[in-house]
């Protein structure tokens, strides 16, 4: 069976929404139910510009997870600086820019091999895992290699947001042409970005996967689902004024 790893930092985003002002949602808290849901991983996403995650969140979940905590991160001094004393169980190693919403594109491993390969050592120094987040792309697979990585995250974005059916096969063909490449590479492989309810099921039969990383689809989904209960309670506050 494929692993889980649950992204929490949408659980962040909610509660940076007040500026700081509150200390709700936790994501440390989220991580401790998503583990209880069978969650066999916590993924955050440490920014530069701290928009959802803070460092506080980062180093209370290592302290507080139970099952393997997964640091994604540019890699810059700053944040190989955390990563090495944190000791995340996985790093892994996206592009990052200040403009975007989320994460757009997979990372230049064969034009950044030198960046890179350093960052993939200064982890694997410091006895973590590192993992690479990248396109479908062969020459990116191999490139992961060459630069000594533990494994790859392969980059689900195109075909979760492919827009006909015949676009969206096209691109599932293409993560699990790369997802091949991967495993034949003996690199492990992860896929994530953009996976949800409907799209999770293109990957049934195909035990290539080690393990996805889903976030933003499940915390939306988390939210309509206990809304009901959420109004429920406070309701039964009211009443009790
Ligand atoms: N994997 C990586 C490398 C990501 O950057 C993200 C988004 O933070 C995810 C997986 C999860 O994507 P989503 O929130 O769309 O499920």
């Amino acid at each position: 069976m494929a692993g889980l790893a649950i992204n929490v930092d949408h659980i962040a985003t909610l509660r940076q929404a007040r500026g700081g002002s509150t200390r709700y949602p936790d994501p440390v808290h989220a991580a401790a139910l998503a583990e209880l849901g069978g969650a066999d991983g916590i993924v955050v996403h440490l920014r530069e510009d701290r928009r959802h995650i803070q460092d506080r969140d980062v180093y209370l979940l290592r302290k507080t997870v139970l099952s393997r905590l997964i640091l994604e991160m540019a890699a810059t001094d700053e944040m190989l600086k955390i990563a090495v004393e944190v000791k995340p169980d996985l790093v892994t190693l996206v592009p990052e820019k200040r403009n975007e919403l989320t994460t757009e594109g997979g990372l230049d491993v064969q034009g950044l091999s030198e960046s890179v390969g350093q960052a993939v050592q200064t982890l694997q120094a410091a006895g973590i895992a590192v993992s690479l987040f990248v396109d479908p792309e062969s020459s990116q697979i191999r490139a992961s290699t060459d630069a000594d990585a533990d494994m790859v995250e392969i980059h689900t974005g195109a075909f979760c947001d492919a827009p006909t059916p015949g676009e969206k096969q096209r691109r599932f063909s293409d993560v699990m042409e790369a997802a091949r490449l991967a495993h034949h590479l003996e690199l492990g492989v992860n896929a994530g970005h953009g996976l949800c309810y409907n799209t999770i099921g293109y990957f049934a039969g195909h035990r290539i996967i080690d393990e996805f990383s889903i976030g933003h689809s499940i915390v939306s989904r988390a939210a309509l689902t206990g809304m009901e209960k959420a109004v429920r309670e406070m309701r039964n506050l009211i009443k009790e004024l």
